[in-house]
């Protein structure tokens, strides 16, 4: 090829490179973890699907710099059975969110749920001595974290540990009917020996709730009077648009600021159904009406999270969009629900112009 030909070919490869860059430019759409840099971290739960889906990873890169696993370091998926560890699928993950400039948070160590039975269980099937369930945690606990040191900023601990009544001070669960109720101490206090260097949380929803917030300061209380460490706690923010309450939730931050507590809001979603609600009323998406009121609640959410910046490090959503939550199947299968900022083609919903502008008018 003459240099003249060669001068021509990289001419036509250039200017098309060019005229994309400026279009990209000009088009960006503003990013969450951009607008909110300064106060805390935006981040996502995603699982393995994310790494098969190169418009979900843009979508992620772009807005996000923190990340959690939704189910790959949960005990069912990186310890299925007794000494066999699996942690290929949350290796991909942790590797693609440190290469992106997320934050990895370890969800999560000691859960009732996606925990196998066998841990809880001796061979004749009976369940296990205490001695023999806590071994298992222990090296559990062990394995794990030594397996992601340096990798992880904070491990979820020990999740969903309360009850939800005043009687039910701990849920009732296979740790509770085996270890017994120091099960929650014995958790930290292993956690803290296997990576002295990593933050330490207590994770659980509906903390906002007056009672469950009482049991949550008790146990946290007795762990820092037995010496423990924890470092902070999560409040899922898994909200319901008719119910929501930022009162509630600011003084539920405020609550465990004050135990000197850095807090992550760790699971944010906001269906737009009830509870107790059961009808399928949106199959085919969601009123305007409902969009924007979704919109205005979220941004009221975040004006809250922005007031209590100094407390708080991080609030992830809990999926990267609507067609990819898991409230599309809880707490009703199969019926769709519209919790997030993206709709399930990772179009921006009002509720994403509505948290960006929350964001840019503190800047
Ligand atoms: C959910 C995941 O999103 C689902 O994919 C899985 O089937 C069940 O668990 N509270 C938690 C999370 O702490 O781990 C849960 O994640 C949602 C509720």
């Amino acid at each position: 090829m003459s240099a003249w030909h060669r001068c021509v070919l990289a001419l036509f490869t250039l200017v098309p490179a060019i005229a994309g860059a400026d279009e990209n430019t000009a088009q960006a759409p503003e990013s969450l973890r951009e607008v909110y840099q300064g106060a805390f971290r935006v981040g996502v739960a995603a699982g393995t699907s994310l790494l098969a889906d190169e418009a979900d990873q843009a979508l992620v890169k772009t807005h996000f710099n923190a990340f959690t696993l939704e189910n790959e370091l949960k005990w069912d998926h990186i310890h299925p059975e007794e000494g066999h560890y699996n942690f290929g699928p949350a290796d991909a993950l942790v590797d693609f969110a440190r290469a992106n400039g997320m934050e990895v948070t370890g969800h999560t160590l000691v859960w009732n749920q996606q925990t196998p039975d066998w841990v809880f269980r001796d061979e004749q099937g009976n369940l296990a001595s205490s001695d023999v369930v806590l071994a298992r945690l222990r090296d559990h606990i062990h394995t794990v974290m030594t397996h992601f040191k340096g990798r992880v900023k904070g491990w979820d601990v020990v999740n969903e540990a309360l009850g939800d009544t005043a009687a039910e001070k701990l849920r009732d669960s296979p740790w509770l009917r085996t270890i017994g109720d120091d099960y929650v101490l014995r958790a930290f206090r292993l956690a803290h020996e296997a990576d002295p260097d990593v933050e330490l949380y207590y994770n659980d929803y509906n903390l906002e709730d007056t009672v469950k917030r009482t049991h949550a300061v008790r146990l946290i209380k007795r762990l820092k009077a037995e010496g423990l460490r924890i470092d902070g706690v999560g409040l899922q923010g898994h909200y319901q648009l008719p119910t929501v309450n930022t009162g509630a939730v600011a003084s539920t931050i405020q609550t465990f600021a004050a135990l000197g507590l850095r807090v992550n809001i760790s699971e944010l979603d906001l269906s737009v159904y009830g509870m107790l609600d059961r009808s399928n009323r949106f199959e085919n998406g969601l009123p305007d009406a409902l969009l924007q009121l979704q919109a205005d609640t979220y941004a009221a959410l975040f004006h809250t999270f922005l007031a209590h910046q100094d407390a708080i490090d991080r609030v992830t959503f809990w999926g990267v969009n609507d067609g990819s939550s898991w409230l599309n199947n809880f707490p009703v299968e199969k019926r769709p629900d519209y919790p997030l900022l993206f709709d399930s083609a990772n179009r921006p919903k009002p509720a994403f112009d509505a948290v960006i502008a929350a964001g840019s008018a503190e800047r």
